[in-house]
């Protein structure tokens, strides 16, 4: 979303009326670099991790600036099923480069792992909710192929035949049909960490 909306969000909830906002367009890794240390009581990521440089120096960044009592939270797609699922079997069937990590084919394993790593402990939440794929299995369908792109996060499955038939036999195996539906389930991971002074 952009800054303009959430900002013009922000201004209409009468009960964020207390909260000072400090409003700032610019990257995780921008941030930390030029970063003045100031401590915050939530420091949240929901849907970004995939796209930072390196989800595990960012999550070590957030943790930094988090106050005594200041909680971690990250969302994620569910590694266990669905979308988060099928960027593992991606990476399986067509891997490109020597680490799945560097790319945006990223779950929320790979987040509580980082904790782990770390010594956070955490508390996670799952949720899950149906896609609708029939349009992906009608040829020339720009809808379909934008949702293709989005599932594979490439910019043009229609490039690489191979992935995009892999992956349309992948989501049909893992779908129900329902009135002409092909629901293929997303699941989401919620993650929630609190700095003590013990970690
Ligand atoms: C799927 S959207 C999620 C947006 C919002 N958090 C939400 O849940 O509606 C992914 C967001 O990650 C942001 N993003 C991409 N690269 C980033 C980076 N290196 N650091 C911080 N945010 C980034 C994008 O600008 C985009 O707003």
């Amino acid at each position: 979303m952009s800054n303009i909306i959430l900002q013009a969000m922000a201004q209409q909830d009468t009960i964020l009326g207390a909260v000072k906002f400090d409003w700032r367009q610019q990257t995780a890794e921008e941030y930390f670099s030029d970063s003045d240390g100031t401590k915050f009581d939530l420091a949240h990521a929901v849907q970004v991790l995939y796209h930072v440089d390196d989800h595990h120096v960012t999550l070590q960044n957030m943790w930094e600036q988090l106050a005594d009592g200041g909680h971690l939270f990250a969302l994620l797609l569910s590694d266990k099923r669905g979308m988060g699922r099928l960027f593992h079997e991606i990476w399986k069937w067509f891997p490109h480069g020597d680490d799945r990590l560097r790319t945006s084919l990223r779950s929320s394993g790979d987040v509580t792992r980082s904790l782990e790593s770390s010594g956070i402990s955490y508390v996670i939440a799952e949720d899950e909710h149906d896609v609708n794929l029939a349009e992906c299995y009608k040829e020339d369908s720009e809808a379909g192929r934008l949702i293709l792109d989005f599932l594979t996060q490439t910019s043009d499955v229609y490039a690489h035949p191979e992935m995009r038939s892999a992956v349309l036999e992948y989501c049909l195996r893992h779908s129900s049909s329902v009135d002409g539906k092909i629901l293929f389930k997303v699941g989401s991971t919620a993650i929630m960490a609190r700095k003590t002074a013990q970690n």
